[in-house]
């Protein structure tokens, strides 16, 4: 492995107050560099000052949106360790972004490296209060100054980090939720599974119309039919009908989250049923309407757990579990949350220690 050099800032930043950190405001000391040039491969592993970039104008990224991110987070524990959460998982949903987006893919361990190492540099922005962390952002970008359309022969891979609380102002309060009829986020054979910019690009309006109207995110339905559910703005979405839990499926279009996949594990090894299957829009209007619905939350690496307390559906009120949290979501928090601070027993081996 190419060995990972550390320039270190001469001038460190006054630190935030972490007890009211918000969500990807505040930017750490250093950053992590690495470059791609088409022949050579990725080279030049370095750690550096946090500061601006300097990019020809004419680089690809900015102009046709060749860019692939990741979101995790390390996590300090009560004993002073620092943990982060399934790495290897972010970084393999990385390269098979890169596959989708044609960018050249990045070895394991390197990256591991990366983030350790850069984590271990900023260990003083790693914060301490309940319900912080670090949020670890990953991200490639081509660089190649050209305005044809093809696959960039030059890149950059960075890592920043960014001490952060809950990302929804209602932190683990349930949030309201408008079911989005008219834009949609994806369709199979697109780019809805991979974690590329575009992607977010692409819900602004709806999300910008959502708030608008008193809603915290939209719930996506799929592209071809506007009727099977597919996930939430920045997370996966889980219903609890008859006493089982139904997600849906991972078919191309939306997000393979890490917390949803986690999630799924977890509620399995607790002997609740977890369905991955279709989930039309109807289908969850007359689960509601029937009473069947107990409770509705959405899964992240941002979001964490995030119960849902109402869906608008073309101005029809869905209340979920009486807009209260509720029980599933609440243990998979607790549950959640405690393997990630090193507060419980990771039976699982999650958490990797840096
Ligand atoms: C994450 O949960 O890490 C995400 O990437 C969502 C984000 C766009 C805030």
């Amino acid at each position: 492995m190419q060995a990972i050099t550390v320039q270190r800032t001469a001038a460190p930043k006054e630190k935030p107050d972490f007890s009211r950190l918000g969500f990807g405001q505040y930017f750490t000391d250093h950053m992590f560099l690495l470059h791609y040039t088409e022949g050579t491969g990725w080279h030049t592993p370095r750690i550096v000052p946090y500061g601006p970039l300097s990019l020809d104008p004419a680089s690809m990224v900015l102009h046709y949106g060749q860019e692939t991110f990741e979101g995790l987070k390390a996590y300090r524990a009560d004993d002073g360790r620092t943990l982060l959460f399934r790495p290897l998982e972010n970084i393999r949903r990385m390269n098979r972004s890169n596959r989708r987006l044609q960018i050249a893919e990045i070895d394991e361990t390197l990256y591991l490296e990366a983030i350790k190492a850069l984590v271990r540099a900023d260990i003083d922005w790693v914060p301490t209060h309940p319900d912080t962390s670090l949020y670890i952002r990953p991200f490639i970008i081509a660089t190649d100054p050209y305005l044809g359309v093809r696959a960039s022969h030059t890149y950059q891979f960075l890592i920043i980090l960014s001490p952060v609380g809950a990302y929804y102002p209602e932190g683990i309060d349930p949030v309201s939720i408008l079911i989005e009829t008219e834009d949609v986020r994806a369709v199979k054979g697109g780019t809805g599974e991979a974690k590329t910019g575009g992607n977010y690009a692409a819900t602004i309006r709806a999300q910008v119309r959502a708030k608008e109207k008193g809603y915290t995110q939209v719930l996506w339905l799929d592209g071809v039919h506007r009727r099977y559910i597919e996930e939430v703005g920045t997370m996966n979405v889980f219903f609890s009908i008859d006493g089982r839990v139904v997600t849906p499926p991972l078919e191309g279009s939306i997000l393979p989250g890490v917390t949803r996949d986690s999630a799924i594990r977890l509620l399995t090894s607790w002997g609740v049923p977890v369905d991955q299957r279709v989930i039309a829009i109807d289908e969850l209007v007359e689960a509601a309407g029937a009473g069947r619905l107990s409770e509705s939350f959405g899964t992240g690496t941002a979001a964490v757990i995030s119960p849902i307390g109402s869906f608008n559906y073309n101005e029809q009120i869905i209340p979920v579990s009486g807009g209260q949290i509720g029980p599933l979501a609440r243990r998979l928090y607790d549950e959640l949350t405690g393997i990630q601070w090193g507060k419980k027993a990771d039976p699982f081996g999650w958490t990797v220690e840096i």
